[in-house]
């Protein structure tokens, strides 16, 4: 399917369609505004607690249920895997499995409503409902790697009170670590960018800059939306998502 004509109809990403969601999409939307200007000063010491103290959490029930059917799709894929973590409606998913056809995409989120939205998927391409901590937590005691997880336009919880919302303060973060160390961010708030190159940085040793991000065509319905609401868009790759291999862009 041609990137600029089918791809881009299917996904809504070429045209805007007329209810509910759809028209919350094509509205346009104010950039973030934060008190909070620079990577939170309690941001390193959060991702230390959560490197030495492991999370805890007990899975649910129906998470490992949905992880059970969901295995042996996946294991029996022998070429590499990419997480497309929060996939919404599967756009994402969508883009990164038709430019990296030989891996399966996997794309989970834990909206059904958006998730109805993603009929059509490539072959190579699947959604499951799941919250992403169990998912993580069931994917690290399967021994699961990801080639790439890719955070497109996760909500930045901006205010500095909601930062436990975000995922670099998150206790689940070094389980994602285990499942793959090349993560892609994709953002419209710079600093929730930094927040992530910064505690990648604290569990690894590495640091790689945060860059703007102008895409040509957007992969995402949120993408797609901030892009042309005008907003600045900013993306982080950790050095295993840059260069050669499974992921999105050169
Ligand atoms: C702002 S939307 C971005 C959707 C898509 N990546 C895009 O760029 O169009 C964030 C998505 O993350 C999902 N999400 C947030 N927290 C989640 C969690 N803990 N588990 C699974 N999905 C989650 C939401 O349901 C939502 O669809």
């Amino acid at each position: 399917m041609s990137r600029k004509n089918g791809f881009h109809a299917r996904w809504g990403l070429g045209r805007p369609r007329a209810i509910g969601y759809d028209r919350w999409m094509r509205e346009t939307s104010s950039p973030v505004t934060s008190r909070q200007v620079e990577p939170h000063p309690r941001l390193v010491k959060t991702v230390q607690k959560h490197r030495d103290f492991p999370w805890r959490k007990p899975i649910a029930d129906h998470s490992r249920e949905t992880f059970a059917v969901l295995a042996p799709r996946v294991e029996r894929w022998s070429g590499p895997w990419i997480l497309d973590t929060g996939c919404g409606t599967g756009a994402g998913t969508a883009a990164l499995a038709l430019r990296n056809p030989v891996a399966l995409v996997l794309g989970i989120d834990k909206s059904a409503d958006r998730l109805a939205r993603s009929a059509g998927l490539p072959s190579n391409a699947l959604v499951t409902r799941m919250d992403l901590e169990d998912f993580w937590l069931l994917a690290r005691q399967a021994g699961w790697k990801f080639s790439l997880q890719c955070f497109f336009y996760p909500n930045p919880w901006p205010k500095p009170e909601q930062r436990l919302r975000r995922w670099p303060f998150h206790p689940v973060l070094p389980t994602v670590l285990a499942c793959g160390s090349a993560w892609e961010v994709r953002t419209n708030w710079e600093v929730y960018a930094q927040e992530f190159s910064l505690a990648y940085a604290a569990l690894t040793g590495e640091q790689t800059p945060v860059e703007p991000w102008n895409p040509e065509v957007p992969d995402t319905l949120f993408e797609k939306k901030y892009r042309e609401s005008g907003h600045s868009l900013w993306r982080w790759r950790s050095p295993g998502a840059i260069g050669e291999g499974p992921g999105p862009r050169p």
